[in-house]
């Protein structure tokens, strides 16, 4: 039958045939002396329009069993291409010898160091606050950056003519929407979405129209919550306490001074021992010896009544702080703009 579909006078070789060429072009090729040997072999054999190969190729339509033909042609192309390419090797390892290239490697030579990259200052600092609040059983929780103006100021019960949103100078987008100006929506966002006990950290960027060397329009703040039944002043205290002796140094005290946020109350500022000076007095804490690090505060009754929690049942406290600055504190960066400049000379000096 194969016959019989066979034009006649074109001979269409078996696959064993095929077989036999193999043996053959690697018998040859493995025998290639030189160069002009090896090259002559490869325009025999791969040759684009007079190889040996093309022809056969040209037969596979004319086959009379077209896939055994192919596989058998297909094997023969690989065995081809695999004794030149190994041919190859072998004669430009002679020639390289020939040409005395051992001496060229100098294995004595030290290494090539592989750059390796690092985490970002601002990266570095949240992460170590996640971790140590995971100590003390926080989870994290994050937010949009766009937000409206209930989240960021209405149920955090800043009233309708509160001068904070012109004077945390919002970033407005329209349609009611902005760019929140804080973290503490976030606080918002869980209290509706979660049932107390609540103990969370909710890292992220915050916006706001400003820009000089402490101050830049993306920053990024971290904002802690705890809210349950019988949460008081004594627990924010000995939270900021367990932190800040974390983050910094065990000899690092905390200062808490009165303050005002319209979503806290009490509120307060919550100083740290200066980092600089250790606390003797120094022009970066202008001789106090105290540095500001956060706002914080118990959660205002109306913001829980806002979130449909019973004010005479939870309590809780929040405190937001910036990271920008406690990673300028500690690589003692002198401008924030530094952080967001993408400068390798800047980002391969800060390591943890
Ligand atoms: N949201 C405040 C700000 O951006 C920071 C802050 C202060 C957050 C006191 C709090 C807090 O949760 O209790 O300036």
């Amino acid at each position: 039958m194969a016959a019989a579909e066979t034009p006649a006078g074109a001979a269409v070789p078996s696959p064993n045939e095929l077989e036999r060429l193999a043996a053959e072009a690697e018998a040859a090729i493995a025998a290639a002396v030189d160069r002009a040997a090896w090259e002559r072999l490869r325009v025999t054999w791969l040759g684009t329009r007079q190889g040996r190969l093309r022809a056969l190729q040209g037969l596979i339509p004319r086959a009379a069993d077209k896939r055994a033909f192919g596989q058998a042609f297909n094997r023969l192309k690989e065995r081809v291409e695999g004794a030149l390419a190994a041919r190859d090797e072998a004669l430009a390892a002679a020639e390289s010898a020939a040409r005395g290239d051992r001496a060229r490697l100098d294995v004595t030579l030290p290494g090539r160091r592989p750059r390796v990259g690092a985490l970002h200052p601002v990266t570095l600092v949240a992460r170590r606050i996640e971790e140590i609040f995971r100590g003390l059983g926080y989870s994290v929780a994050l937010g949009p950056e766009v937000e409206d103006d209930r989240f960021n100021f209405a149920l955090l019960n800043f009233p309708d003519d509160h001068p904070a949103r012109d004077a945390q100078d919002t970033l407005f987008l329209g349609d009611g929407r902005l760019l929140r100006t804080h973290t503490s929506p976030v606080q918002i966002r869980t209290l509706l979405a979660r049932r107390p006990p609540i103990r969370v950290i909710c890292p992220g960027r915050v916006y706001r129209n400003d820009n000089d060397l402490r101050r830049s329009p993306m920053f990024h703040q971290v904002e802690g919550l705890c809210v349950a039944e019988g949460i008081t002043v004594g627990d924010l205290k000995g939270t900021l306490e367990a932190f800040v002796t974390r983050l910094f140094s065990a000899a690092t005290a905390i200062r808490l001074r009165p303050s005002y946020f319209p979503f806290t109350e009490p509120s307060c500022e919550v100083d740290i021992t200066c980092q600089i000076c250790s606390g003797a007095g120094c022009p970066t804490c202008s001789g106090s010896g105290w540095m500001e690090i956060l706002g914080a505060g118990m959660v205002d009754p109306r913001v829980l009544e806002n979130c449909a929690l019973d004010p005479d049942r939870y309590s809780g406290f929040a405190f937001g702080l910036g990271l920008d600055r406690v990673a300028m504190n500690r690589w003692k960066i002198p401008n924030i703009r530094l952080l967001f400049e993408s400068d390798e000379r800047l980002l391969r000096q800060v390591r943890d």
